[in-house]
Formats: structure tokens, C-alpha cells, sequence
């Protein structure tokens, strides 16, 4: 099924700080995380040491939320367990670009940026699609629509390893799903990845069974298990 190097979404925080992101970035040996507001994600290597896991402590600040994503190391036994969620990863190999994006299929949808944040603040409060700072949008393109002026539904660009753009923040309104909104956005995104040249992949909870039948059905499948780990720095 994957046809191209998948190295990079091993570590694809890591690999989106020291890249695309790096002026997102703030660092510390070979620690790293996002700016503050923009996501709580850190990285380190997979097999840290000592010194490692010190530098990642310094960095973000004692009694902080090391928010690991998906790295699978360990931390010192005194990093107290904060969250743990099973999820997956999914890259798209469909053919046909979901929610037929022809020419003209942009209108009615906006890029979304700085003045947008409280719309999208709200709207990801009341979908829960993931964590969502006021500066994410800041990591990519974010696209919305709306309904008579209201923003029901909204998709964007996340982690961005090389060669890679992750769809992320995917969310309809309760009142506004069912009507086709996440697959014309997520279409629409995946159009623009692959002008680029990139390829999209994506990450959801494994609970959420709804969003994984709707990424099938949009083309994507999965390419490894993932947990979510977050720790509190003593
Ligand atoms: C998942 C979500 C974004 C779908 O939004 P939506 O705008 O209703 O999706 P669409 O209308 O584009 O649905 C596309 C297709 O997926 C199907 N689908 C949508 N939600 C589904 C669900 N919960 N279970 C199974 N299929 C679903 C639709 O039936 C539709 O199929 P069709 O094209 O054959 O008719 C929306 O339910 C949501 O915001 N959920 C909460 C936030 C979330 O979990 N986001 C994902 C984070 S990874």
C-alpha cells in the first residue's frame, strides 16, 4: 500500500520541528516543542537518555505537560502518567480525491487565519476534534465554511515531516454534519498536499470509530497503531 519512504512518520513531531517548523520551534540539545499556543507537542529521540529526558524537563518547565504524542520512550519513573489514548495512523492512498473537488469546488470556502481563531476556538470546543491552540493555525492551511456567516466546519494542516502534511482539527457542527462538509474540505486539502508534492496522512483515536469509517471511506488507511501519552515533569 505505501509506495514511499515512511521513516519520517515515525517521528513526526521530531521531524516537523527540526524542518518545515523549525521556526516553530524552541529547543534544547535534542529535546524539542512548539512554541507556547501553538501545540503542546514535544519530541525526543526514541531512545533517550538521561540527559535527554533532563533537557526536555528544562525545556518545558517543572510540574509542565510533557505531551509526547506518539513517541514511544519511556520517561523517568518520577514523570507521573497524565493521559494515555490509543489511536492510529492513516496515510491516503485513494485515487479519487474525496468530496469531488472541481474547479469551482473551493467557493463557499474560506481560508481561515488570525482574525478566524475565536470562531474556530468555539467550534472546536463544541466538535472535540483534538487539542487546538489559538496559534495552530499558524502550522498550516485552515480551511472553514460557513453557514449564513456562522463557521459549522473546518479542516487544516498540522505536522508537516518531509514529504508529509498531516489533515488534523477535522470538524462539522452537530447541526451541520451529514451534509458533505469534512469530505469537501478534506478533499480540498488533499488536493493542495499533493500540488506540493507531499502526501497526506492523518491521526485519530481508535474510539472514535465514527471519523475512522469516514477516513476509509475518504481513502486513507492505516499504517501503524499509535498510543497518545502525555506526563507531568516533577
Ligand atoms: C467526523 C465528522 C468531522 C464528520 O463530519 P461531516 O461533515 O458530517 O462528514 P461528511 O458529511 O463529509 O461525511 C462523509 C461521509 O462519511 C460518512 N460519515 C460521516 N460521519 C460518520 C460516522 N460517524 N460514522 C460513519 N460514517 C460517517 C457519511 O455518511 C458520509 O458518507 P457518504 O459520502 O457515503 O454519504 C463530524 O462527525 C465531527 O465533527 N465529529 C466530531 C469531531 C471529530 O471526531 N473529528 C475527527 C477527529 S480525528
Amino acid at each position: 500500500m505505501v509506495n514511499r519512504d515512511t521513516v519520517a512518520l515515525d517521528d513526526p513531531v521530531g521531524a516537523s520541528l527540526r524542518g518545515h517548523h523549525t521556526h516553530l520551534a524552541r529547543r534544547l540539545g535534542r529535546a524539542a516543542t512548539y512554541l507556547p499556543g501553538v501545540a503542546t507537542f514535544a519530541a525526543i529521540s526514541a531512545d533517550p537518555g538521561p540527559r535527554e529526558w533532563a533537557d526536555l524537563a528544562q525545556l518545558l518547565g517543572r510540574g509542565e505537560l510533557a505531551d509526547l504524542f506518539s513517541c514511544p520512550a519511556t520517561p523517568p519513573s518520577d514523570w507521573e502518567p497524565v493521559f494515555a489514548l490509543d489511536g492510529r495512523q492513516m496515510l491516503w492512498s485513494g485515487t479519487d480525491l474525496p468530496g469531488h473537488p472541481e474547479a469551482g469546488a473551493e467557493s463557499g470556502v474560506v481560508e481561515l487565519g488570525a482574525d478566524d481563531v475565536p470562531e474556530m476556538l468555539d467550534l472546536v470546543a463544541r466538535a472535540q476534534p483534538g487539542p487546538f491552540r489559538p496559534r495552530t493555525h499558524e502550522l498550516g492551511t485552515y480551511l472553514g465554511i460557513r453557514d449564513r456567516g456562522t463557521l459549522v466546519a473546518m479542516a487544516g494542516e498540522r505536522l508537516r515531516p518531509p514529504g508529509w502534511t498531516e489533515i488534523s482539527a477535522v470538524c462539522t457542527a452537530a447541526e451541520a454534519r451529514g451534509q458533505g462538509h469534512a469530505s469537501r474540505l478534506i478533499g480540498l486539502l488533499i488536493a493542495r498536499i499533493l500540488a506540493r508534492g507531499d502526501r497526506p496522512f492523518l491521526h485519530v483515536a481508535e474510539a472514535n470509530t465514527g471519523a475512522v469509517a469516514l477516513y476509509e471511506h475518504l481513502g486513507f488507511e492505516t499504517r501503524t497503531s499509535v498510543a497518545f501519552r502525555g506526563f507531568r515533569i516533577p
